[in-house]
């Protein structure tokens, strides 16, 4: 097998453990969030580097709406401010940008901000980077259940129709590949409600760093860990 079929095409990160990085550093949670922005653009030039062409990041889940209010404005903020000033950054290195999850319940100026980045990175080929916010699997996957549902009452889908294709056509990630590999950091062995459908066959890959120590070490340490695993799609 050549290196590039060794190589994922699509890794997805649940970026966790800001919150344990900051305790450890006796420093305030935002500080840990900040430095889990720094993370954020080191594995995007990695992803680069290895010529791999999709990433998407877990950056603020439909749950993490429950978190105080403090925190989620802190959050909200970094997420305006990264999208005000990475932009031209993200022009420069060839990076598009897309989001996914129910993004109306974000604040209307990181709504503006966003769907400017989105607009303004479009034609840009080098990388693709999906930003998953206000993200949650089930949430995405009842509103394409629901969508199928109006279809079908407005008579122009039959039931027999729904097929495994259809339903993914209709979810956030329409168009996009299904990630080859998940990595979560922190050490967490759970999901938390991300990409339920489109990481069926993903390799996952966990290590206990936390996201904002997350280095090219521990990149390539999953990097390697995926190369050798032996997918079998359910064959033999
Ligand atoms: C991940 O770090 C970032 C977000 C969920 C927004 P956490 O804030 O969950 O960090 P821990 O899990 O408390 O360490
Ligand atoms: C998952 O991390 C969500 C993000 C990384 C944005 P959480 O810290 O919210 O997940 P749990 O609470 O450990 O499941
Ligand atoms: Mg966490």
């Amino acid at each position: 097998m050549d290196k590039k079929s060794k190589q994922p095409q699509h890794l997805a990160f649940i970026m966790d453990g800001n919150g344990r990085w900051a305790k450890q550093h006796l420093l305030p949670r935002a500080t840990g969030h900040l430095n889990g922005v720094k993370t954020v653009q080191r594995v995007i030039d990695l992803c680069i580097e290895k010529q791999i062409p999709w990433v998407t990041l877990y950056a603020f889940s439909t749950e993490n709406w429950g978190r105080s209010k403090m925190e989620v404005t802190a959050l909200m903020g970094m997420l305006k401010k990264y999208l005000q000033e990475r932009t031209p950054e993200m022009m420069e290195k060839g990076v598009r940008l897309h989001a996914i999850g129910e993004l109306y319940m974000l604040p209307e100026d990181c709504r503006e901000e966003l769907a400017k980045a989105i607009e303004t990175t479009k034609h840009n080929t080098k990388l693709n980077v999906v930003l998953a916010l206000s993200y949650g699997s089930r949430q995405e996957i009842t509103a394409a259940a629901r969508s199928l549902a109006e279809q079908v009452k407005a008579g122009s889908l039959s039931p027999e129709d729904i097929t495994p294709e259809l339903l993914g056509q209709n979810l956030y990630t329409a168009g996009m590949p299904d990630p080859d590999l998940l990595i979560r950091t922190s050490g967490e062995m759970r999901i938390s409600n991300y990409l339920l459908w489109q990481i069926s066959y993903a390799e996952i890959h966990v290590t206990d760093t936390l996201w904002p120590d997350f280095d090219r070490a521990d990149f390539e340490e999953a990097l390697a860990a995926f190369a050798v695993r032996e997918r079998r799609y359910g064959k033999r």
